[in-house]
């Protein structure tokens, strides 16, 4: 079986070493039961989503959200649509121009000051519209006679109401506005639009998550593509589902008999049903987070939480007298201090190489006092981390790809954990291999996917509207 490369710390370490790293693994490792209780947790999830009965529904923790969007693209697009992507530290805004079905894509980001991400929610969208106005005239587009079809890619659990209507349930992530739940957020688009640009030529057409602007961006690329998914600061997922299978359907069954289900997992487990697989390093992490008690999946498996982990890892390792012969330095001290872009570095060294981990511990002057073996350790530690993350996520993406029961699968991943992690994709494949063997499983980025797809959705929605496609 093809696997995630481990780094090669043989000629460092000991087998006492390796002992007291194995006390502190085997705990937590997922073992093929853990992942067999993952997979069919989450499946239970879906199928309590999925309920006719709202009292059931709300015993998951799942949303299996109805996104209204039936239409992929089939390669006869014209025009010019815009797509907008919030949800991380950046926005950004996308400008599409199709000819015959090809899509030329620009992306412009925009950083959101933490001023922002903390105020009132006007503020992200003053902030977005302002942006919006910016791009248009940058491209040239802002006297544009015809307005610009947009899809607003909002990644938030959202209710879905209609194409473009969906209400916040919670801010998630970085996000810590003190209002704006229950709001619309295309009506809070609308309205900083009329505030700081009124008569910008745009006209918001539909409202997604990043998971499904994912898979539509993923679908052009790749017509087998039926899963989108994002691991990045968040994580969460979105396929095409069989209208059939829908029991909560209240939509017509024309074609097509399909429609993009946003399963909204990062909250897998607020509900207990992962207690029996968090490590005592997920609690601690939960509890110093901003939304702390919930996205319990997604503490596990995204990159805004990757780094810290594994910091907490290496803190018991230190207070055990393990690493940095025990002395008290400053990485035990600062809680979220080491991120996902460190253990990508850190896991970038590959075989005996450290180049890159001594970098990371130099960053945290470390570097005069880590001897060849604490490099060793904080490699494999990060190792384990990370191979532990990414096993989580294909558990659960193995359900997915085991419902949508294709012989081909591709699943179209957006964010920067796996853009740059050299081994997460590894480590999914290990997964699928085992549990998903009657489907062939290609993982493919789609960079940049969940600003494209945005746009993409907006012609989704168009043809919709002009069919007269009904999904409520
Ligand atoms: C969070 C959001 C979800 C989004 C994911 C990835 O989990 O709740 O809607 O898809 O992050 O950005």
């Amino acid at each position: 079986m093809a696997g995630s490369k481990r780094p090669d710390t043989s000629n460092v370490l000991t087998g006492e070493t390796k002992k007291k790293l194995d006390a502190v693994f085997q705990p937590i490792a997922l073992t093929d039961d853990v992942i067999k209780r993952i997979m069919a947790v989450y499946q239970e999830q879906m199928r309590l989503a999925n309920s006719t009965d709202e009292k059931v529904r709300k015993t998951s923790d799942h949303l299996m959200m109805n996104t209204f969007i039936r239409e992929l693209l089939d390669g006869t697009e014209q025009g010019v649509y815009l797509g907008l992507d919030l949800g991380g530290t950046n926005f950004r805004v996308v400008v599409v121009k199709f000819t015959d079905g090809v899509a030329d894509t620009k992306t412009k980001y925009y950083r959101l000051p933490d001023a922002v991400l903390s105020g009132l929610s006007a503020g992200v969208f003053d902030f977005i519209a302002e942006s919006i106005e910016d791009c248009l005239k940058l491209e040239g587009l802002s006297d544009s006679k015809e307005k610009i079809p947009l899809g607003f890619t909002f990644s938030f659990p959202s209710i879905q109401i209609s194409l473009k209507k969906s209400t916040l349930v919670t801010w998630t992530k970085t996000f810590k506005c003190p209002d704006g739940v229950g709001e619309d957020s295309v009506a809070m688009l609308e309205a900083a639009i009329e505030r700081k640009c009124p008569g910008l030529p745009v006209d918001i057409v539909v409202v997604m998550s990043d998971t499904v602007s994912t898979l539509m961006a993923g679908n052009y690329l790749d017509k087998r593509c039926r899963i989108g998914l994002i691991l990045g600061t968040g994580s969460n997922a979105a396929f095409v589902e069989n209208i059939e299978e829908i029991e909560k359907w209240t939509g017509d069954y024309q074609d097509p008999k399909h429609v993009i289900v946003n399963v909204e997992c990062g909250s897998t487990g607020d509900n207990g049903c992962l207690d029996f697989c968090r490590s005592k390093y997920e609690k601690e992490l939960d509890q110093h987070s901003n939304h702390p008690g919930s996205f319990t999946f997604e503490k596990s498996v995204a990159g805004l939480y990757l780094g810290e982990l594994a910091r907490l890892v290496l803190v018991q390792l230190v207070q055990e007298g393990v690493l940095f012969g025990g002395k008290q330095v400053d990485l035990v001290e600062r809680r979220w201090a080491l991120t996902a872009s460190h253990i990508t570095a850190i896991e970038s060294d590959e075989g005996q190489t450290t180049t890159r981990t001594k970098k990371v511990l130099e960053e945290f002057g470390l570097d005069s006092i880590a001897t060849d073996k604490d490099v060793a350790i904080v490699r494999e530690v990060c190792d384990f981390m990370s191979r532990r993350a990414a096993h989580t996520i294909a558990a659960a993406m193995a359900v997915l790809v085991n419902h949508v029961g294709r012989p081909e699968v591709t699943i179209a991943i957006d964010g920067s954990l796996y853009e740059r992690h050299p081994k997460y994709h590894d480590s999914m494949m290990e997964i699928f291999e085992k549990y998903s063997p009657n489907t062939k499983v290609t993982l493919i980025l789609a960079k940049d996917g969940s600003g494209q797809g945005g746009a993409f959705a907006a012609v989704s929605a168009l043809k919709q509207n002009a069919k007269g496609i009904r999904c409520a």
